[in-house]
């Protein structure tokens, strides 16, 4: 899971209702916490049957309410939620919780919070595949959706009283990341950004291929960062391994000609676009359909000649409109970084390049943090150093929309 310093002393109240996947919330309110975000936690009665004050306690939640009542240190609990968090997750929230919110009902200390609470809110369901199919639940959070009220699909899969079906709690990334989001600044609202990412795949033979080391962590940086701030992101998406957030529609492929074809159809609906991916320049000029057999190399000796593939991020800069922007990113080695970024700026026609060298210990492929040059226009540059490839990614996007 990337991390934002961004979100660093916000405050989330997490309201857990009556379901086995409580203990999965631990794990949630742990990452959460090591951002560095401050969690005070509301149990319902039966939640507090699947999860204890202390588990929670011990990892730093911090109040944690389970009665309306009976608490002396807190006069009014119902309202402490309202004055203090700036999210309000219900996680796992039950068919029976999501029908009190849908209809008002404050008969318990988190019904009451939540009802007192008018910030975003966000649920997560868990429960049975015959309850949550069922007319009242898809009713109750169309209402709740209505209202604005984020509630997140659940995964289909085995439940916990052994159907299978949809039902099981969201991913705890997946709940992360929608509980981000509605914390982040909506300052991408409407844009339409597309992003490429990991490496390109040029086949020699069905079994072996031609390729470089890209994971990907960049381009997911920079497309998690841009949804979290409201943009619509598309990932046209190499080889490689991310987690991306459900609501970043993906499209995956192998090859340089396929990234290039799936960019140029998306390019034109698209406000701006982030290339990130490490595409091959160049293809096997001829790949064997069956598997090249090495006792039939002459004298053990391998050739291969390689074609062109299309540059993409060329291709996009010559079709740009006026109102579009495009970033390029440049992985380099050697000391010439800055006049060699400056001459793809020009000859791509890019409003932004990144540049990076990839010959160092740290930084670069496969590597969680990394140090670029930003170039733009009129000669604009910038260096973002040291830091976790997430913080870059909200830097830069920092950087481009206050130019
Ligand atoms: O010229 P160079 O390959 O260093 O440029 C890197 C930038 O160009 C990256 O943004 C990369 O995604 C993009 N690129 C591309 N198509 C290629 C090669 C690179 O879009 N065939």
């Amino acid at each position: 899971m990337l991390h934002f310093s961004h979100f660093a002393g916000s405050r989330i109240h997490v309201g857990l209702t009556g379901s086995v996947a409580c203990y999965k919330i631990l794990d949630l309110c742990r990452e959460l916490l090591s951002n560095d975000i401050w969690i005070s936690a509301s149990l319902t009665e039966a939640g507090s049957r699947f999860v204890t004050t202390d588990s929670l306690r011990a990892l730093g939640v911090s109040p944690i309410l389970s009665s309306l009542f009976e608490d002396p240190d807190h006069s009014f609990p119902h309202l402490e939620p309202a004055q203090q968090a700036d999210v309000l997750l219900v996680a796992p929230a039950t068919a029976n919780f999501l029908a009190k919110m849908a209809w008002g009902l404050a008969d318990d200390i988190l019904s009451t919070q939540v009802l007192a609470f008018s910030g975003p809110t966000v649920a997560a369901p868990a429960m049975n595949p015959n309850m949550w199919q069922s007319a009242a639940t898809q009713s109750n959070v169309a209402t709740l959706r209505e209202r604005g009220v984020t509630v997140l699909e659940p995964e289909a899969g085995d439940v916990a009283c052994g159907e299978v079906g949809k039902g099981r709690l969201p991913e705890v990334k997946e709940i992360e990341y929608n509980v981000l989001r509605a914390l982040a600044p909506r300052d991408m609202e409407g844009m339409r950004i597309l992003v490429t990412l990991g490496p390109t795949r040029e086949h020699l033979d069905p079994v072996r291929y031609w390729s470089n080391p890209s994971t990907g962590k960049m381009g997911a940086a920079m497309a998690t960062a841009a949804w979290l701030r409201g943009a619509e992101v598309h990932c046209v998406c190499g080889p490689c391994a991310v987690d991306l957030p459900h609501g970043i529609p993906t499209t995956s492929v192998q090859t340089a000609q396929q990234m290039y074809e799936a960019c140029t159809d998306l390019w034109p609906h698209q406000d701006m676009a982030c290339l990130c991916a490490a595409v091959c320049d160049f293809r096997p000029a001829y790949s064997y359909t069956d598997k090249i057999k090495k006792d039939r190399v002459p004298e053990g000796e391998m050739n291969f000649s390689f074609a062109p593939n299309p540059d993409i991020l060329y291709t996009l800069g010559r079709n740009k409109k006026p109102f579009q922007r495009l970033i390029g990113f440049a992985a380099e080695t050697g000391k010439n970084l800055e006049s060699e970024a400056r001459i793809k700026l020009d000859r791509k026609n890019l409003d932004w390049i990144v540049a990076n060298r990839v010959d160092r210990e740290s930084g670069g492929f496969a590597s969680e943090e990394n140090s670029v040059l930003v170039l733009g226009g009129a000669g604009h540059a910038d260096h973002l150093g040291n830091e976790t490839k997430s913080e870059i990614a909200w830097r830069l996007w920092d950087l481009i929309l206050r130019s």
